[in-house]
């Protein structure tokens, strides 16, 4: 299985992903069997660099895959990201549509390259051997060369420590006793061929027995998503990569933040905490309503249904209380049944910032005091997130909690940190925050969107062995 799916590579801060379009499909079958992807198993001690690849549906079919195996992938990575009824469920269409992406739309890429490494040098040196490698048989796509650029202590661009709660697989090791989750998450939940958290196994492409190839893949296990259909299976150790390209406007961010101070009630600082459920060092606001610690926090035990119900101190429309509402889904749900429900729509997130910081320190302080009224730099996030089922997680979450008006008590919210705004007369209206307080609770409405959509894709992941098979000749 490809290293991707167990570490998200910290310790190599250099990355860049290529978005490729096959020119040559004999040269590029040669490169993608030759490629070295970086497995699972290789220690973080022998590892400088890492490589990765995925492909899309456009990919596949460029590669000749018979239309028997295409078939049995599942139908959200078939139809693509931008299929037109999709978008709009997803929130991706006013100002995120994808006839005004920079990528994904107009030409979508048939396969990404990532490549990750402990230095800028290593990376440099790397991406040449690559480029070099897939030479003719691959070019990139129009704005095809995503660069990242990590910022010191896990920051995200607002100025927030990110990346810190991650649905624990026992499988995959590193558990610090830190976690919400008791029990470890199923890993099926996030790679194809084992055991999900519905104790069955997620949809997975296969290839009939009799095909060529077959043989080098291993079989599809019985179970109620395969009752008596023995097949070789194709997903096995691989997963579905979703990439979602967001520019984040930071000047825009924290000008609102002081403008609505300046009206009365919170801080800047506290209300832009509010709107992400952590203050900018991490420290949870359900653990620390007042303020947060000096230091940096990694802190994730904590819970919403008893400490917090109410959303007194992290309210109930913030960006982690609906990307992963932990015991508390509200409508009456028990915090058991929250729980269950929850753990089926986790996300393994592998995100990657790009852009120059708006202020070097990346102080909120600073970042509010800055008189800059706009700026042209690019920033934000690559955010990739790898999933076994594209609808049951990526698309579920960011359809019915990031963007749906109606969650929890709110019915004319959306995330106040990512959504994208629908402004009246639409009935869909999202563009509004609560603030839950007392004696009186505080709403924000036309909240600006603080986030662009400016490309994406679905890709799959394959195992080792499914990239031989898909890298293959396989006839006209
Ligand atoms: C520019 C875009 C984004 C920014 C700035 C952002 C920022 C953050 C921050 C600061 C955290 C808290 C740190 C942590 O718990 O790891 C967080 C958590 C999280 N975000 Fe985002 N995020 C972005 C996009 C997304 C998207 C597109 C999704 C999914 C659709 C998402 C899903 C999550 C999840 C699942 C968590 C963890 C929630 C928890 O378990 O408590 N984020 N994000």
């Amino acid at each position: 299985m490809q290293g991707l799916i167990v570490r998200g590579y910290g310790g190599l801060p250099c990355a860049q992903f290529h978005l490729l379009r096959i020119t040559d499909r004999a040269a590029a079958r040669r490169y993608l069997r030759t490629l070295e992807v970086t497995p699972a198993e290789k220690p973080a001690s022998a590892r400088e660099v890492a490589l990765h690849v995925a492909l899309t549906a456009d990919g596949l079919r460029e590669l000749q895959l018979p239309a028997e195996v295409l078939a049995t992938f599942s139908r959200e990575f078939l139809e693509g990201m931008d299929e037109p009824s999709r978008s709009t469920s997803l929130g991706d269409d006013l100002e995120n549509a994808p006839e005004k992406w920079r990528w994904g739309h107009a030409e979508r890429p048939h396969v990404m390259l990532m490549v990750y490494a402990v230095s800028d040098r290593r990376l440099e040196a790397e991406l040449r051997r690559q480029e070099a490698a897939y030479g003719a048989g691959l070019r990139l796509i129009e704005n095809g060369r995503q660069e990242t650029r990590q910022i010191p202590d896990q920051k995200e661009h607002f100025g927030f420590r990110d990346g810190i709660s991650t649905p624990p697989v026992a499988e995959f090791g590193k558990r610090d006793g830190n976690e919400f989750w008791t029990t470890p998450i199923a890993p099926g939940e996030f790679v194809l061929g084992y055991l999900n958290e519905h104790k069955t196994y997620s949809e997975s492409p296969t290839v009939p027995l009799s095909a060529p190839g077959a043989a080098d893949l291993p079989p599809t296990v019985e179970n109620v998503s395969y009752p008596a259909h023995p097949a070789a299976d194709l997903g096995k150790n691989g997963t579905y990569l979703v990439v979602r390209e967001l520019e984040q406007d930071v000047p825009g961010f924290w000008r609102y933040m002081a403008e609505k101070s300046r009206e009365g009630g919170v801080a800047p600082i506290t209300l832009a905490a509010k709107m992400v459920g952590r203050w900018p060092n991490g420290a949870p606001l359900v653990t620390h309503p007042d303020g947060s610690t000096a230091q940096s926090s990694n802190e994730n035990a904590f819970r919403y249904a008893h400490e917090d119900p109410d959303g007194l101190a992290c309210p109930i429309g913030s960006h982690i209380r609906r990307a992963s509402p932990r015991d508390q889904l509200g409508a009456g749900r028990s915090e058991e049944q929250s729980e269950q429900m929850v753990r089926k729509h986790q996300m393994l997130r592998r995100a990657r910032t790009f852009g120059h910081r708006y202020d070097p320190s990346m102080d909120p302080r600073e970042m509010l005091a800055k008189a800059v009224p706009t700026e042209d730099e690019r920033r934000g996030l690559h955010f990739i997130c790898l999933v076994s089922h594209i609808g049951r997680q990526f698309e579920f979450v960011q359809r019915a909690w990031i963007q749906s008006p109606v969650f929890g008590t709110l019915y004319k919210d959306g995330d106040p940190v990512i959504g994208g705004r629908r402004k009246y007369p639409d009935p869909n209206i999202n563009d509004e925050f609560t603030c839950p307080a007392r004696p009186v609770r505080r709403k924000y409405k036309h909240l600006p969107q603080f986030t662009t959509l400016v490309g994406g894709g679905y890709f799959f992941l394959p195992g080792l062995a499914a990239l031989q098979y898909i890298a293959r000749e396989h006839g006209a």
